[in-house]
């Protein structure tokens, strides 16, 4: 079966893109098929996937528009293959209308699921990231989903904005939406860990959710690899294989894999 990951938080800039792009690549690396999906008018994992997301058409714009017209839209044919192996389909700025668009949808948060019931049997994984919001993009990616990675910023307090994003996640399987939504756990991203900061963060996730929220073990580290990588429309892995980044997207992606056992 296809496990379909949205990574989500509502907080801006806790690296949700570049946990992304590195589990696509990473994966990918490790043989499974992987498609990533940028579902974020900002289009920034279409960028880093090294598109121009002015240029690229059609787009996953183009498949909520044609639903939300009541046409039949075949997906595929906005799907591309990356240098690095995966396939994406991509955003576009336009895609920020759809959002508004939405609310007037029938079924307004299965529109994604309708998109891809056609191409979800090709993969082994679809990765799909989120703009920074609650909005209906992310509970379309959510009520989708098999799984939700969380990724948070180590920093001090950053731990509380996780409440919000699941309480969406929680209203999701009330709703019905999507009752078998699993959590498939907590990143913690940019971290500086020559202070005891990613230590009390732990300890306050560990308190606050503990109680079944993996939290993985790999802590993401800070490093200006990263933007540098984005720049050069690159995974990390592709960037700076040897790297300390590189590895430890690697190892979130064996836990990953591992989980579904
Ligand atoms: N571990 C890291 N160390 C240093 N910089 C990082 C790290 N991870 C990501 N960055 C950089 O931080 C910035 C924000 O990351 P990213 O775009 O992945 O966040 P995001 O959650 O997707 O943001 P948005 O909410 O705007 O979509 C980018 O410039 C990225 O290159
Ligand atoms: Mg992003």
């Amino acid at each position: 079966m296809t496990r379909i990951i949205t990574v989500a938080m509502q907080k801006g800039g806790v690296g949700k893109t570049t946990t992304t792009i590195n589990l696509a690549a990473a994966l990918t690396e490790s043989g499974q098929r992987v498609l990533a999906i940028d579902l974020d008018p900002q289009s920034n994992l279409t960028q880093h996937a090294g598109f121009d997301p002015d240029q690229i058409s059609p787009t996953i714009y183009d498949g909520f528009k044609a639903e939300m017209d009541g046409f039949e839209s075949d997906i595929r044919q906005a799907i591309y293959e990356t240098d690095e192996g995966f396939h994406l389909l991509p955003s576009q700025p336009e895609l920020s209308l759809i959002e508004l668009g939405l609310i007037n949808t029938l079924s307004r948060e299965r529109v994604l699921a309708t998109l891809l019931e056609n191409i979800t049997a090709a993969y082994d994984i679809i990765l799909i990231d989120c703009n920074p919001s609650l909005g209906l993009l992310v509970i379309n990616a959510l009520t989708v989903a098999t799984g939700v990675i969380i990724p948070i910023q180590t920093e001090y307090l950053a731990a509380r904005g996780a409440l919000m994003i699941l309480k969406s996640i929680e209203t999701v399987r009330r709703k019905k939406l999507n009752p078998g939504l699993r959590i498939e756990g907590i990143l913690l991203t940019m971290a500086d860990t020559r202070t005891t900061l990613t230590r009390d963060i732990l300890a306050a996730i560990d308190s606050q959710y503990g109680d079944g929220i993996h939290i993985f073990e790999t802590i993401i580290k800070r490093s200006v690899r990263f933007a540098e990588s984005a720049v050069a429309g690159q995974s990390i892995l592709a960037y700076d294989p040897n790297g300390v980044g590189a590895a430890a997207y690697r190892e979130v992606a064996r836990q990953i894999l591992q989980q579904n056992l």
